[in-house]
């Protein structure tokens, strides 16, 4: 696989925090993958990358292999994105059910009529998850050739985002279907879910991000209702929890400092987008997380700060 060029532009990932651990996003025309247990925000993350996208105007094309794309729809509606069944309906996003089909005659045979027929669109794509391409052949060098092919194919027609299910011990990195795509791919993410601890960790690293200067920490995240995955920045600038700030202040607050110009300058989806993200937190439980960040986190997403 041909690996980023300086060149390369970088796309924001809707991941709210994500962005300056990446050196500014995520390079165009590459390929991610987002590892994680079960639980760990795989699917989550997935969506807060299409979604970011469409709200530019570009389109959306979400491959499953295991979920039956109404339950995936409703799962996403439930987590706050209403907007998904319109994008379904105006067509600028698709769902590819691949999931009772043998996954290497999709592949094989589909494919390339699929890839042919969006060449020229700029769309992000989600392959969620990828791991039983891996399963559905036996040998190591098959298991290579053919997401080899998926990856090489379905980049000729925008950045892809595939999501790899870790089984066994958290963080050996080491299994064969997790090394396969992570040398293929230009940038890999690990989720770690602690589902055991109480209360849960969640915390991400970057493990590899081609052509850019990348964190190389952990750094925890949370899933929010409405806004996905918002991740934490290492910093002394906000509050323990009993100094908490009312949201809705914090918002008025920055937004306020936020020029009235930068606001009208935003692609009016996007601006509607994030309105309404801001507002629907304004009544979600946000645990631990200090409104301010919040707040900062995605008024940064969509550089305004
Ligand atoms: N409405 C909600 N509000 C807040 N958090 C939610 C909500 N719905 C789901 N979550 C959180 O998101 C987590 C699931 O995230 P997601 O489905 O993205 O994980 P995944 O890594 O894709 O899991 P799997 O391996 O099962 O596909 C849930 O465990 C839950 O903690
Ligand atoms: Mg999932």
């Amino acid at each position: 696989m041909v690996g980023a060029s300086p060149m390369m532009r970088k796309i924001p990932s809707g991941v709210f925090g994500l962005n300056p651990l990446m050196d500014g996003g995520i390079n165009e025309r590459t390929v991610s993958v987002v590892i994680g247990a079960p639980g760990a925000g795989k699917t989550t993350f997935a969506i807060n990358f299409l979604r970011r996208g469409l709200e530019q105007g570009e389109d959306a094309i979400f491959i499953t292999l295991d979920e039956a794309p109404e339950q995936i729809v409703q799962e996403v509606i439930q987590m706050g994105w209403e907007d998904a069944q319109q994008h379904l309906d105006d067509g600028s996003m698709v769902f590819i059910d691949a999931s009772g089909k043998q996954f290497t005659n999709f592949i094989q045979k589909e494919l390339g009529a699929f890839v042919g027929e969006w060449t020229g669109h700029n769309a992000r794509i989600v392959i969620d998850p990828l791991t039983p391409v891996l399963w559905s052949v036996k040998e190591r060098y098959e298991q290579r050739d053919i997401v080899s092919y998926l990856l090489r194919e379905t980049r000729k027609i925008g950045t892809v985002l595939c999501t790899l299910e870790e089984h066994g011990i958290q963080g050996d990195l080491a299994a064969p279907e997790l090394v396969i795509p992570m040398y293929l791919a230009d940038n890999v993410i690990h989720l770690r879910y602690k589902s055991h601890e109480s209360p849960e960790k969640r915390e991400m690293k970057i493990i590899k991000c081609r052509s850019s200067k990348h964190s190389r920490y952990w750094h925890p995240y949370r899933i929010v209702k409405g806004a996905g995955i918002i991740i934490q920045h290492a910093s002394e600038e906000f509050a323990p929890a009993e100094k908490r700030v009312d949201f809705k202040m914090e918002l008025k607050k920055q937004l306020g400092k936020v020029k009235a110009e930068r606001l009208e300058a935003m692609h009016p989806m996007e601006r509607d987008a994030m309105l309404h993200t801001l507002d629907s937190l304004a009544n979600e439980d946000l645990s631990d997380l200090d409104p301010r960040e919040v707040v900062t986190r995605i008024l940064e997403e969509h550089g305004l700060i």
